[in-house]
C-alpha cells in the first residue's frame, strides 16, 4: 500500500514512518508513507496557505490553489490536459483521497478494514478554520473524523487512520491472529489477558488460563468479552 500524506507537517509525518510497528512495516515495504508539503505549492514570499473567509469570521481557511496543486503533483494529473478541472481527474478504483475533518464520517475499525484493501491512500490534513469549500467541490474527497471533538489539525487525525489501517495489512502484525482476536473486531470488546508472573502483589491470574483446556479458556474468554462489552459499550450489543 501507499500512503500519500498532504500536510502542512511532513515531520510530523516522517517521524510516524520511521517508529514502532509503522516504522518497521515501511521499512519492509509493506507500506510506503509519503508525505507532500502543502507549503511547496505557494508562489509568495509568505508561502501562505491560508487567508481570511469572505463574509468576515473568525481565524483563517485554507485556500483552494496549493491544495488543488499538492493533488494535483502526487497524482500526476496536469490541469493543462483537460479543460475541467482536478475533479475530472478520476483515481484509479484502487485509490481513494481523504480529508480528514470533524465533519467527516466517524472512522471507526470496519473502515479500517475497508480502506486496508486500497492500494493508494491520499490523506489531507488540513489546518485553520477549515477548507475552501471549492477543495470538497473540486476533489470530491471521503470526509473521515476520528471523532466528536475539534483538533489544531488533521495530521494528528491522519496518523490514527494510519496506524489502524497499517496494523491490518497482511505481514504486519507478527501474528496473522492478533489483528482478529482483538476489541472491535469481533463486535465486542477484548477479554482480559494476563502474563508472568502468576502472582503479583497477591493478585493471581485466573485458574482456568494455566488449565491447559482450550475449549474452556475459549468460552472463559468469550464470557469475559460479552461482561466486559455489556457493562462498558452496551451500544456495541444492540447489533
Ligand atoms: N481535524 C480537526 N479535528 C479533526 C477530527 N476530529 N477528525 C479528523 N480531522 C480533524
Amino acid at each position: 500500500m501507499r500512503i500519500d500524506v498532504l500536510t502542512l507537517f511532513p515531520a510530523l509525518i516522517d517521524a510516524f514512518a520511521e517508529t514502532s510497528i509503522v516504522g518497521r512495516a515501511c521499512a519492509a515495504d509493506l507500506v510506503s508513507i509519503v508525505p507532500t508539503d502543502i507549503r511547496d505549492f505557494t508562489y509568495d514570499n509568505h508561502r501562505s496557505v491560508d487567508d481570511k473567509p469572505f463574509g468576515g469570521g473568525p481565524g483563517m481557511v485554507m485556500s483552494c490553489g496549493p491544495v488543488f496543486e499538492a493533488f494535483e503533483h502526487v497524482v500526476g494529473w496536469n490541469p493543462s490536459d483537460s479543460a475541467g478541472d482536478a475533479g475530472e481527474c478520476k483515481l484509479d478504483a484502487g485509490s481513494e483521497l481523504i480529508m480528514l475533518t470533524p465533519q467527516g464520517e466517524t472512522f471507526d475499525q470496519s473502515l479500517a478494514k475497508e480502506l486496508a484493501q486500497r492500494q493508494r491512500l491520499i490523506l489531507l490534513c488540513g489546518h485553520y478554520e477549515g477548507f475552501d469549500e471549492r477543495i470538497r467541490d473540486g476533489l470530491s474527497p471521503r470526509e473521515i473524523s476520528i471523532g466528536d471533538y475539534v483538533l489544531t489539525g488533521g495530521e494528528l487525525a491522519a496518523m490514527v487512520l494510519m496506524d489502524a489501517v497499517i496494523r491490518m495489512l497482511p505481514g504486519v502484525l507478527g501474528n496473522e491472529m492478533s489483528a482478529d482476536d482483538e476489541s472491535f473486531s469481533s463486535g465486542l470488546l477484548e477479554y482480559p489477558q494476563y502474563t508472568r508472573p502468576r502472582e503479583f502483589r497477591g493478585h493471581s491470574v485466573p485458574e482456568v488460563l494455566l488449565s491447559g483446556d482450550h475449549a474452556k479458556i475459549l468460552e472463559w474468554r468469550r464470557a469475559k468479552s460479552l461482561e466486559r462489552t455489556k457493562k462498558r459499550r452496551p451500544d456495541l450489543l444492540k447489533d
